[in-house]
């Protein structure tokens, strides 16, 4: 037990207005859980970055409900504190209304996540209204949006200009005005993120938006460098865990060829007298699978 109090929807609230900021990490298996819940995260979403991170698809695009409600469950089990965030992927909420609360229960229902996130574009505002309507709690996504970054274009910083800005501005108070508890900023100039958020109540959260959000996100397999390759201005690596992970299995790799993995630490004993038994009945006998099968203790 983490002896730390539940996050709850109050308690970011209460965060947000006494300027204590808000941590955020992914998290898409019971491993990361867990380390999100030691290292104190308020937040843990269930990103569908796992599309890129652990499904290796190119883009968050092809990930699906099924794909999501597994990585739910087996975060939702390394988890005390944290609120947990279902993420709703691409596919899942836009057709309908109910398809969005369809959506929204079923990974409230299914992961056990406590409220859910999409990312807004098109009739995201009004899905985020039925999703709240029907209960459960929604967090919206402005700025660039994954799902929707062919048509923005690429994953390019948004609100760039003032006509985008002013775009940006007007997703997230539709946001706020539908009853989202929190809005995640993401690759917005730090100076548009700030004055937004000064005319926002809710907390924002920022990847890539600069200090002035409530709080801040990293992507797990990002912050923590297990992902290789170009990652985007916004990520600070706090560790080099791919180098690490590659360091060892090679180890492993090198001690396996040398013989010296396993050593005598590695392995179980047996009494040598159960040993000496066996090595008597082979000696005695031409072994067959039938006769092992047959084969009982004398004593
Ligand atoms: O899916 C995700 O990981 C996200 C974060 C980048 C905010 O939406």
């Amino acid at each position: 037990m983490s002896g730390r109090a539940p996050v709850t929807l109050p308690r970011l609230a209460e965060m947000k207005a006494a300027g204590e900021p808000i941590s955020m990490v992914t998290a898409y298996d019971y491993p990361s859980a867990r380390v999100a819940e030691e290292a104190g995260v308020d937040m843990v979403l269930v990103g569908d970055t796992a599309a890129m991170v652990v499904l290796g698809y190119p883009g968050t695009e092809p990930v699906s409900m099924d794909e999501m409600v597994m990585l739910g469950r087996a975060v939702r089990r390394g988890l005390e504190t944290p609120l947990m965030v279902g993420d709703m992927p691409m596919g899942s909420y836009e057709a309908s209304n109910e398809l969005a609360v369809h959506s929204a229960q079923r990974l409230v229902k299914e992961t056990g996540c406590q409220v859910v996130k999409l990312e807004a574009g098109g009739t995201s505002v009004e899905r985020a209204r039925a999703i709240i309507r029907s209960g459960i709690p929604v967090m919206g996504h402005v700025g660039l949006t994954p799902q929707t970054a062919t048509a923005l274009g690429g994953y390019k910083t948004q609100g760039k200009t003032a006509q985008g800005a002013v775009k940006l501005c007007e997703d997230a108070l539709a946001l706020q005005s539908v009853g989202c508890f929190a809005i995640v900023f993401e690759a917005v100039p730090a100076a548009i993120t700030e004055t937004i958020v000064e005319r926002l109540e809710v907390p924002t959260i920022g990847i890539g938006a600069g200090p002035a959000t409530a709080g801040q996100v990293l992507v797990f397999h990002d912050l923590l460098g297990i992902t290789t390759g170009r990652v985007p201005k916004f990520v600070k690596r706090y560790a080099d865990v791919h180098a690490a992970m590659v360091d060892g299995v090679r180890q492993f790799v090198d001690e396996v060829r040398s013989g010296h993995f396993p050593a005598a630490d590695h392995v179980y004993g047996v009494e040598p007298s159960e040993l000496a038994e066996f090595k008597h009945y082979l000696d005695q006998e031409s072994l067959t699978s039938q006769k092992a099968w047959d084969w009982e203790p004398l004593s």
